[in-house]
Formats: structure tokens, sequence, C-alpha cells
């Protein structure tokens, strides 16, 4: 029934193929070691594409008062001091580099008129920070690591699902079981070392910027091996998704529309995010229209309010939405067309004008779009050492949006690309060097393997269970509707016990057919994993009584100081997800007096 089982043996097998898992996978061949890279979707296929607008990096061409520690602060703050601060300043100081050495290997970067990369503004960072290719970035980030690894001779296994990661006798990750999605054929890997770069969770959630691959896998994956993960209560909504029609609703609306100018509107026509100032960043942002313009030419004026950080932006349209001024399809309007001329919008913002005058017959160079909060981003992840960006599991790493801690309680646009590139550079190297300095082979215990097999074709069977698609669909009605933006304890409650019921039917699931191509198959697997981080931010947005990034509870709606001082841990405790919250590392004294001198 589950046929041969296909070998291979790697020093490396880095699971994931955006951004981190490319940048992971340089550094492995970089250091000789052997590396398969092994892919659910086809290569170059990644939510990386969907981090449009640029990588953060204080490169200082645009504005010369730019540098790391003003990029540390930004971090810090639009994550609401939850943030792991080590992550926060390798991340400051290392994302020049990786964006100058991005360029060195052919990414064709947008140029300023004096022949350097361009960089423009976006939210929650003081200086106009984010290198760029129109509002194609993470495209190119992903076409220019490809090439360079494809180069160098990476063996790349696509379209292959992890079910389990192996572990040895003494605990330690040694491999990797799942099966090629074209044939059903199933495949066990063993390695010295496996890193996580699986990215995000989106698909949970019914209106996501996320496309079929973000099922949560990795963080699952690292949860069932025994390691933590950190605050996955904070999930990033970001603002602009489109709302209108039906089929494109949730589709990523760059933030660089804002960036590069770009105002949001009520339905009477008010900017009205001038009514959602946050304490965090009331100092830099303008009260007023004319100064807040004045800031595009100015950088001595304070910012306008469209670039407060993403959570913060989510959360006012949500309000405005809930107020009865959105937009005839539940949104706001986002307006370039009278801010920027058309020629200017069709040269910086390719992709958006297309991708409304194709879906939505909505022409962004004269009319404004209707957007609205979606579901983005995993903030929280597995938990890493920041240096090496090993997990709390020994043989297990994990580097971009499947890790946490970099980013707190928000992530600021544009660091999630830098972020893959600074962690995934220190992921791979680190699990290099483990699997340089581990003698003897992998040998995977053969019960184990047989095992996940086993489950995995389980799903095959006549029992008569339900579709795994409505499972899903029902999955996305929960935590849209009762883990969404604006959470409270009785809704969380409700979604806890929801979840219990829906993780006995997903038990239950059966699927026909064959295993040849069968998405309701793959389906049924990708459901255990988003169940179960499901749990996890369930339980820690009850557990986090508090308001923070993307942590906002109606019932404990300011920050509690005592809690940016915790994450909270979800792990596995036998079958049950538990939760913890466990002190943070606390900021040395040179860094916290950058806070103190920017008051
Ligand atoms: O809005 C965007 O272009 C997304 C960028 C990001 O998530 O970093």
């Amino acid at each position: 029934m589950t046929g041969e089982i296909e070998r291979h043996e790697y020093d490396v097998v880095i699971i994931g193929a955006g951004g981190a898992g490319l940048r992971a996978a340089v550094e492995c061949l970089a250091k000789k070691v052997r590396t398969a890279l092994v892919c659910k979707s086809l290569l170059g296929k990644a939510h990386t594409v969907m981090a449009e607008g640029g990588v953060a990096a204080a490169l200082g061409n645009v504005w010369p008062e730019d540098n790391w520690q003003v990029h540390f602060r930004d971090t810090m703050r639009g994550g609401k001091m939850l943030n792991n601060w080590r992550m926060a300043q390798l991340h400051a100081q290392e994302a020049p580099d990786r964006v100058l050495e991005l360029e060195e290997w052919g990414a064709l970067f947008d140029r300023t008129g004096d022949g350097r990369i361009l960089q423009r503004d976006f939210g929650g960072h003081r200086y106009a920070r984010l290198a760029h290719v129109g509002d194609r970035t993470g495209l190119e980030l992903i076409r220019t690591m490809q090439q360079r690894a494809v180069s160098e001779g990476i063996d790349v296994y696509m379209e292959c699902k992890i079910v389990r990661l192996t572990k040895d006798e003494s605990g330690a990750v040694n491999g990797a079981v799942g099966f090629f999605r074209e044939t059903g054929r199933f495949v066990a890997f063993s390695a010295k070392a496996v890193v996580l770069a699986t990215g995000g969770i989106g698909k949970a959630w019914k209106f996501t910027s996320n496309s079929w691959e973000s099922t949560a896998d990795g963080q699952a994956l690292a949860l069932w091996a025994g390691a933590d993960l950190i605050d996955m209560e904070c999930v990033q909504f970001h603002p602009t998704g489109m709302v209108w029609p039906p089929s494109a609703r949730g589709l990523l609306v760059t933030e660089g529309v804002r960036g590069d100018g770009g105002v949001l509107k009520n339905s009477d026509g008010r900017r009205f995010m001038f009514d959602y100032i946050s304490p965090y960043f009331a100092k830099e942002t303008a009260d007023t229209i004319e100064e807040g313009d004045r800031w595009y030419d100015d950088k001595s004026f304070r910012r306008p309010p469209e670039l407060l950080p993403r959570d913060e932006v989510a959360r006012a349209i949500n309000s405005e939405v809930k107020a009865g001024r959105g937009s005839p399809h539940g949104g706001v309007f986002l307006d370039i067309a009278s801010r920027r001329s058309p020629e200017e919008i069709k040269r910086r913002l390719p992709s958006m004008y297309h991708q409304f005058k194709q879906l939505a017959d909505v022409d962004i160079s004269t009319d404004p779009m209707e957007v609205g909060p979606t579901c983005h981003y995993a903030n929280g992840g597995v938990r890493v050492d920041a240096d090496t960006a090993r997990t709390t599991v020994a043989g297990l790493y994990a580097a971009g949006e499947v890790a946490g801690g970099l980013h707190g309680a928000n992530r600021l646009g544009g660091n999630s690309l830098s972020d893959l590139l600074v962690f995934g550079r220190r992921a791979g190297l680190a699990a290099a060097e483990h699997a340089l300095g581990t003698t003897g082979r992998p040998s995977l215990d053969e019960a184990a393997v047989a095992e996940v097999v086993s489950h995995a074709a389980s799903f095959f069977n006549d029992d008569g269970g339900e579709s795994p698609y409505v499972v899903h669909a029902d999955l996305q009605e929960t935590m849209q509707n009762l883990v969404g933006i604006v959470r409270t304890e009785s809704e969380l409650v409700e979604a806890g016990q929801r979840l219990g019921e829906l993780t006995e039917r997903a038990k239950k699931v059966s699927v026909s057919g064959a295993r040849v191509f069968n998405p309701g198959w793959h389906l049924a697997l990708d459901l255990e994993s988003m169940l179960s981080c499901a749990k996890c931010t369930m339980l820690g947005a009850l557990e986090r009584r508090e308001s923070r990034g993307g942590q906002t509870r109606e019932d404990f709606p300011k920050a509690d100081p005592e809690l940016e001082k915790v994450n909270m841990v979800t792990r596995l405790s036998g079958d049950e997800v538990t939760v913890t919250p466990e002190a943070k590392p606390v900021m040395p004294d040179e860094l916290a007096k950058l806070f103190e001198e920017a008051k």
C-alpha cells in the first residue's frame, strides 16, 4: 500500500525554499557541506514574493542620517518592545551587507540619481530605508538567490511535503520523512542538521495574503519534535489587502503605495488615520496634513500617520469599518491617484497597477482602491538562539517567518526580507558547522519512519469521514471570527472549544482516490499543522492579557509593562499544547540608552 520509501542522506536538509531557505542553502554550499533543499511547492514559488515593497537596510543612501542604531530602535518600537533585542541588533547591523551582497550576485535594485540603491519610505521606519525593485522586490530576491544556489549545484527536491522530523536516541533531530506531491511516493532524508525555513501560518485564516503553502508546517514540525514556540498570538494583519472582488479578497496591496505617498480615507472622504495616533509614535507622527506632506521632502518634519506601523493602521481601518464609515465592500479607500502622476504610479507600482486593473477593473492611477486588513505574517514562531538560529532541540535550526523573536509583537514592513537574509545566512552557517562537527552518519529509526508513513497513508479509508475541505473552511471561519484582529476572553475560550472539536474531526477525515497528486490528501495533512499552531495562537492570546502589537484584547485594551518582559511559550506536554509566560532576555544598558536618547 505505501510502496518503497525513497532514501537520501545529507549533511544539512533545508525545508522551505523561500528567501530564508535559499539564503541558508547558499551558506551551506559555501561551507561545502552536502545540502538538500526541500520545498512543498515549485522552486521560486514562495510567500517571500509577497514582500513586494522592499528590503529594509540602513544603507543611508537616501538619508545619510540613517544607521543601524536607528533601524534597531525602529524595529524594537514597531514590535512594541517584545522583540528579542539581540536578534534586532544583529538584524539592523547586518542587513546592509546582506543587501549589498545580493547586488553583487546580480539583484537589480532601483537606483538613486547618482546610481546608488534607491530606498523608499515604509511604516514605522524613521528614514526611507527600503531597497526595492519597483513593487516586486521579494521576487527579485528569490530570483537572485535561486540562481546562485542552483549555479553552486544545490540538490532540490520540489513538491515534497515533510510530514514529521525524526530524532536519534539522544533526542537530536536527524532527518525528515515526507512524500512527493506529484507521485505520492514516500521519502526519508537523513541529515546531521535540519533547517526549517517554511514560512507562515496564514492559511488558517479566511482572509489572507498567503497562498496555499502557508499552512504552519515548520512551526508544527518543530512543536511535534519538542521545540518551543514563542508569542504565536502576535499575528500580523497587513492593513491593506484587496477586499473586492471576492475572488481577490485578501490579496496584498503593498505598503509601498503608502510609502510612496498614498493616503487612507473613509466613506466621508476624511484621512482618518489622524484620529488613531498611538503613544508609541505620537512624537514623530504629524497631526496636520500639511506637516505630514512635508515629510516626504524633509525628514525634519513628522511622518504622516498612514506610515504608522501595521498593527496600528490595521486596527484603525477595522474601527472605521465597524463604525459604519467603510467603503462599499467593507474596506476603506487607499488613494495614490491624487498624490502621484499616472506615469510615476505605473513605474513605481507596476504590479499594483496591473493587479487592480485585471482583477478589479480599477485604474489606480485615476481612482482609489478599496482595501482592508488581511492576515499576512506570523510575528511569533519557533524559539531560536539569536546568533545561531538554533532551536531548543539539538540539530534543528529555524530562520525567516517560521522563527520568532526578531519582530516582537509586530513586524515593520520590509523587515521580513532583511530578516530572511540575515538569519537565513546565520542558520545555514550554524547548521553547516554543526554538521561538520558531527562524526558518523545519521541513522534513522526505521520504526519511527514506518509510523510516519502509515499515519500519512491512514487518511485513505472508507470510513465515510468528512472532506478535509469542510474542516479547513470551519477552521478558517473560527480563526477569522474568534482569533482575529481584536479578541476577547469569551471569544478565545469559544475558539479553544471549537479547535478541540475540529482536531477530532480532522483526525477522521476521509480521502478518496490515489496518492498521485491528491490535493485533498495534502490538505488532510496540512490541517494537522494548522490546527496545532492555531491552538498555540489561541492559548497565547488567552494568556497575554494585554494589547500589544498583533495581539489586541478588547477586554485588556492597554499594554501591561510586566508582560513586555515575557514571551508566551507554547510547547507540547504529552499530546496537549501548553502555554507558559517565560522571561525574555534583558537588553544591555548600552542599547537601552538608545531609547533614552530618542526621547
Ligand atoms: O507591503 C508589502 O510590500 C509587504 C512587505 C512586507 O511584508 O515586508
